[in-house]
């Protein structure tokens, strides 16, 4: 594999840098890498030789499991490096840190950060590729990108859907990943929340913006819902999480009342009984565990693409060969 001729170019950093084709192509190349985890022996040889860290500056579960599976299922050698025991106590810088582990001829990062354009930064001062694992406010690529999957999945389309992106937007990089990548490939794209927790000028993005949540639903095909990022506010965004939960929560009597059945996506992990009931998380319109399993296919794919490999030969290289 040669990463000079990736389709996705050297890095991930966000949904926003790639076009409708591109997006199309990384969904369409995961499709064939979803059997590999229903196998017995999960492993085919794709990225044999290739050595990737992972280094997480912020908590993670499902983002830096299913990485680290996905990396393990196509035979990379990877580590592990959380900023808690690394260097970065001692102050280390990010630059620094990704130099240092350059000098040991890595070929990826997978990164998350809290600063907003961290995986940016980083891509444009080391030759290894960087995939964005979540930066600050910004976006989360490989997380629309499951979210994408998941809702074609089950829609079999995602041009003409209607999806509506609910809760704490103003903190949330998956709601503009999903926002660009939704919009890319011909979705309807609509947020809703308290106006506290809106970004300003949201519609300039090309959404509509609903301030209750009744009417949203009775719009929507499919409900993607966001955590409350509590650790992320600090002043009075929501007068209480109960008073949070009766204006604003996903609960069953408000599903129940829309004109068709909706999709309900939430990327986890969940307030339960604050922005979405537990009834509707575990419910039958719930998707949530399909996006965490799609979520090891998608970053199989990402890895593959950025390696050099190519989406037509996916199939191919999931039957046992190197891309
Ligand atoms: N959806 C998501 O990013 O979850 P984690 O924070 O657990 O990775």
């Amino acid at each position: 594999m040669n990463p000079s001729v990736s389709s996705l170019g050297k890095d991930l950093v966000g949904l926003e840098d790639l076009s409708g084709d591109q997006i199309i192509s990384i969904l369409d190349t995961a499709e064939p890498f979803k059997e590999i985890s229903e196998r017995r022996i999960k492993k085919v040889p794709v990225l044999r030789g290739k050595t990737i860290v992972n280094l997480f500056f912020e908590a993670s579960t499902r983002t830096r499991v299913s990485f680290e599976f996905a990396e393990k299922r196509l035979s990379a050698d990877t580590v592990n490096i959380a900023a808690s025991g690394s260097s970065v106590v001692k102050g280390e810088t990010l630059v620094d840190t990704a130099r240092n582990l350059e000098a040991m001829r890595i070929d990826m990062v997978v990164m998350r950060h809290g600063s907003s354009g961290a995986a940016r930064f980083l891509a444009e001062r080391i030759p290894s590729s960087v995939i964005n694992a979540g930066d600050g406010q910004h976006e989360h690529p490989t997380q629309a990108l499951l979210d994408l999957l998941t809702i074609r999945d089950h829609m079999g389309r995602i041009e003409g859907l209607r999806v509506c992106i609910v809760g704490d937007v103003l903190h949330s990089r998956v709601a503009r990943s999903n926002i660009y990548g939704l919009l890319k490939l011909g979705a309807e794209v609509a947020v809703c929340g308290p106006p506290t927790l809106m970004p300003p000028a949201i519609q300039e993005l090309g959404v509509t913006a609903f301030t209750r949540i009744e009417e949203a639903i009775e719009w929507a095909g499919v409900l993607n819902v966001l955590r409350l990022q509590l650790e992320r506010m600090h002043g009075g965004f929501v007068p209480s999480l109960r008073e949070y939960n009766r204006i604003w929560g996903v609960s069953s009597q408000r599903l129940a009342a829309a004109p068709r059945d909706v999709l309900v996506l939430h990327p986890g992990p969940m307030n339960r009984g604050v922005e979405i009931d537990s009834d509707v998380a575990d419910g039958p319109h719930s998707v949530i565990l399909n996006q965490v399993t799609n979520g090891v296919a998608i970053r199989m794919a990402v890895l593959y693409l950025l390696a050099g490999g190519r989406q037509e030969s996916a199939e191919a290289a999931k039957q046992g060969g190197e891309a």
